[in-house]
C-alpha cells in the first residue's frame, strides 16, 4: 500500500483529509496521527481485523494491548464497565490529556484490541487533530505509539514515515508534538490505584485527586535486561516488559553532581574518541559550559542541547528525537546525565533507563 502523507493540516484545503481519514478507519484501514504525547498508529477499536493490522504494521507481539482513544467522556462506558467514581474525577481533572486509565472492559470490545485481557486502557488525547479524527472515525480509535516495535516513540511525522511508510493508509502530520513522552498509565482495577507507566501526569498530580497511589514495583526495580530474564517481578503493563526506546548506539546514564559527572564524561569521551568511536551527549547549558571550560572541543562529538538545568519538560520534549538523531548520525556511544526521579523526572528517567538497558554509572 502507498501511505498518503498529509502535511499542513491547518490549511483549509487539507481539512477534507480528516474526514477521509475517519472513513479509512471506519473501513478497517490504519491512520497515523498526532497526539500531545507522541504519534499514534490508529485503527477502529471495535474492529478486531484493524487491531490485527496494527500489530502486524508495528511488528508488535499481539499480547501487548492497545490504548483506546476517545473524544467524549460519555463514551467511556461504551468501552469500560464497573467504572469507579475516581475514574470520573481523574477524567475531570486531566482529560483531555496525557493520562491513560486501566478499567474493566466491556464484553463488546474485541479481545484483539486488549491483547486478550479483560481490562482496557482508555485515554482522551489533548490534540485537535486527534480529537477530530476520533470523532470522524465514530468515536473509538485503538492506537499504540506509531513506531516500529523497539524503536523510540515518534515525536515528528517524518519519524512515523520512516518506520511505517507502506504499512499505514494515511499519515496526518502536524509537526512536532508537545510533550514528547507517552501518557501516564494508571490502573484503577485494584484496591489502590497503581501507576504502570510514569508520564507527564506525575504521581503528585494524581495524588491531588486520589487519596493514595502506588507505583508498580517493577518500575522501581528498573527495566528487564532482556526479554527472558525472570528474576524481577513482571511489570503489570505488558508493554513495559519489552526492550524499548532503544537507539542503535549504547546509552550510558551518569549520575552525580555536575562537577563529578563532567570529569567522568571527559574521561569517557577521550577514551571512546581514541578508540575511534562516534560519540554523542545530551547536555544542559550548565554542563556544556563545564566541558568547554575544561578545554573539551565539542566539535569532535554530536551535542544535543537541553535547556537549563532542571528543565524536565525540555528533556521529555527532546529525548526521543535526540535518540533518533543519534541513530541517523551513526553515533555509537551516547552519554546523558540522569535527573531526580521526582515529578516529571520519574517519566524521563524511566525512558532513559530503558534506553540505557540498565547502564547507569554513579560518579
Ligand atoms: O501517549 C500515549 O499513551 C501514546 C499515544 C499514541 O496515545 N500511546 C502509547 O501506546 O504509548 P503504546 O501501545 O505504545 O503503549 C501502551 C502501553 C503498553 O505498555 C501496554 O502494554 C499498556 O499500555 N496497556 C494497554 N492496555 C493495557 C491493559 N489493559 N492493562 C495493562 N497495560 C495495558
Ligand atoms: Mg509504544
Amino acid at each position: 500500500m502507498e501511505t498518503e502523507w498529509i502535511r499542513n493540516l491547518e490549511n483549509e484545503e487539507n481539512k477534507p483529509a480528516l474526514e477521509r481519514a475517519g472513513q479509512i478507519l471506519q473501513q478497517g484501514g490504519l491512520v497515523a496521527f498526532p497526539t500531545e504525547t507522541v504519534y499514534g498508529l490508529g485503527g477502529d477499536a471495535f474492529n478486531p481485523e484493524s487491531s490485527r493490522k496494527i500489530y502486524e504494521a508495528k511488528g508488535r507481539p499481539s499480547d501487548n494491548p492497545l490504548i483506546v482513544h476517545i473524544c467524549r467522556i460519555s463514551d467511556l462506558e461504551k468501552v469500560a464497565r464497573d467504572i469507579p467514581e475516581v475514574a470520573y474525577k481523574l477524567a475531570d481533572a486531566y482529560w483531555p490529556g496525557p493520562l491513560t486509565m486501566i478499567l474493566s472492559k466491556q464484553p463488546s470490545l474485541p479481545k484483539e484490541t486488549t491483547g486478550g485481557l479483560e481490562t482496557v486502557a482508555v485515554r482522551m488525547p489533548d490534540h485537535p487533530v486527534a480529537l477530530a479524527l476520533i470523532d470522524a472515525a465514530g468515536g473509538f480509535v485503538a492506537a499504540p505509539s506509531a513506531n516500529t516495535s523497539g524503536r523510540p516513540s515518534p515525536t515528528l511525522g517524518k519519524y512515523v514515515y520512516e518506520d511505517l511508510a507502506g504499512r499505514v493508509d494515511m499519515l496526518l502530520d502536524a509537526g512536532q508534538v508537545g510533550i514528547g513522552v507517552e501518557s501516564t498509565i494508571v490502573d484503577l482495577t485494584g484496591d489502590v490505584p497503581m501507576i504502570l507507566r510514569p508520564g507527564y501526569v506525575t504521581p503528585e498530580m494524581l495524588e491531588e485527586v486520589l487519596r493514595k497511589v502506588e507505583l508498580d514495583p517493577a518500575l522501581a526495580a528498573g527495566p528487564l535486561p532482556d526479554h527472558g530474564e525472570k528474576t524481577l517481578p513482571p511489570p503489570k503493563a505488558p508493554g513495559m516488559k519489552y526492550k524499548h526506546y532503544a537507539p542503535k548506539g549504547e546509552v550510558t546514564v551518569l549520575e552525580g553532581d555536575n562537577d563529578k559527572v563532567s570529569k567522568r564524561l571527559l574521561s569517557e569521551l577521550d577514551e571512546q574518541l581514541l578508540l575511534g568511536r562516534k560519540c554523542g551527549i545530551i547536555v544542559t547549558e550548565e554542563m556544556e559550559h563545564l566541558l568547554v571550560e575544561r578545554g573539551f572541543d565539542l566539535a569532535k562529538i554530536s551535542v544535543k542541547h537541553l535547556g537549563r538545568e532542571g528543565d524536565l519538560e525540555a528533556m521529555a520534549h527532546g529525548l526521543f528525537q535526540f535518540l533518533r538523531e543519534f541513530d541517523d548520525e551513526g553515533v555509537e556511544k551516547i552519554y546523558v546525565k540522569g535527573v531526580d526521579e521526582k515529578g516529571l523526572g520519574l517519566a524521563v528517567m524511566n525512558r532513559l533507563k530503558k534506553a540505557a538497558g540498565g547502564k547507569i554509572i554513579e560518579v
